[in-house]
């Protein structure tokens, strides 16, 4: 028998509100292979940041559960780690030492004071950092302190690297860099990803499949959409592959149209992309302001 090496198996997720229970997930069932880099898209709300949660270890779910490699997933560890949308860094140490503290809890004993010293250099350079090791947070823009907050989740050496919506606070043209970098660290590395983006293009660039969950409440997976494109990939030729923009529609349709809500008008999806377009990203619609739109 094979082990499965992320199962998240029939994961419902109930809480506890005054007006009774809310059942925010309803039966969320995938398995993940080693290495592969899977988004989680829909609108906002619809659950995505607590199906993370559970598989961090961070939220218990009411039904179903976790299993990394055959163990059961019941408390947030080093296996898995975190990036935020809005970098965790300590303010009070550099960009060097916040790498550390990951460093020392996970390796603390395994690896020499050297090594360790080594280890924070070498992510600190796979997110083109070296150059700012000795800066505070406070003194780096806000592309820079993602580059920390993912060094440190590298740093930590984790199977499943989990990300909520790393880049959603970051200008388009550092998201584009960004997104350069973290395939980049994918290819060396070979991590497990589980990314959540409100961006279309970002899923379809980056993603082997994408996970397209339905509206909540009870929300569960919609659709699954493989992306057969090849690596490594390349920003510029991709806008004007014909297979980018089938995949991109394919997005586009689930959440505007089978995921519009009863009663709200249609949201205008964006005009689909044509050959030759900016070779930058194309800024999709954040999904909430779509909703809100929709909704007023
Ligand atoms: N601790 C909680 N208690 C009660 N309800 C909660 C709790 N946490 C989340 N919810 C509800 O569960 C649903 C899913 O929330 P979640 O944060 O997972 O959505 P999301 O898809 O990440 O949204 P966004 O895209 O806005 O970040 C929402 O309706 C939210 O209000
Ligand atoms: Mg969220």
């Amino acid at each position: 028998m094979t082990i499965e090496h992320l199962n998240i198996d029939h994961v419902t997720v109930e809480f506890p509100t005054p007006g009774g229970t809310f059942r925010a997930l309803d039966d969320i069932d995938l398995v993940i292979e080693k290495g592969e880099f899977v988004s989680l898209i829909g609108h906002s709300g619809c659950g995505k940041s607590t199906v993370l949660n559970v598989v961090a270890g961070l939220l218990q779910a009411s039904r179903g559960g976790v299993v990394l490699d055959g163990t059961e997933v019941d408390e947030p560890g080093p296996d898995r780690a975190v990036v935020f949308q809005h970098h965790s860094l300590l303010p009070w140490l550099t960009a060097y030492q916040n790498v550390e503290l990951a460093v020392k809890t996970v390796f603390r004993g395994a690896k020499s004071k050297a090594e360790m010293r080594d280890w924070i250099e070498h992510n600190l350079r796979l997110v083109h950092m070296e150059h700012a090791r000795d800066k505070r947070p406070g003194e780096i823009s806000g592309g820079m302190k993602q580059r920390v907050g993912i060094a440190r989740a590298l740093a930590m050496q984790p199977k499943v690297l989990l990300m909520d919506e790393p880049f959603g606070a970051l200008d388009a043209l550092t998201r584009a860099h960004m997104q350069d970098s973290l395939m980049e660290i994918h290819a060396e590395l070979g991590n497990t990803v589980i990314m959540i983006t409100h961006d279309v293009d970002e899923a379809v660039l980056l993603s082997d499949r994408i996970v397209m969950m339905t509206n909540g409440p009870a929300a569960t997976i919609g659709q699954i959409l493989a992306i057969g494109l090849e690596r490594p990939r390349e920003r510029v030729s991709l806008a004007a592959s014909a297979q980018y923009n089938h995949y991109r529609a394919e997005v586009l349709k689930f959440l505007y149209e089978r995921q519009r809500r009863p009663g709200e008008a249609k949201a205008e999806a964006p005009a689909e992309k044509t050959a030759g377009e900016s070779p930058l990203p194309q800024k999709s619609p954040d999904l909430k302001v779509v909703r809100d739109k929709a909704v007023a």
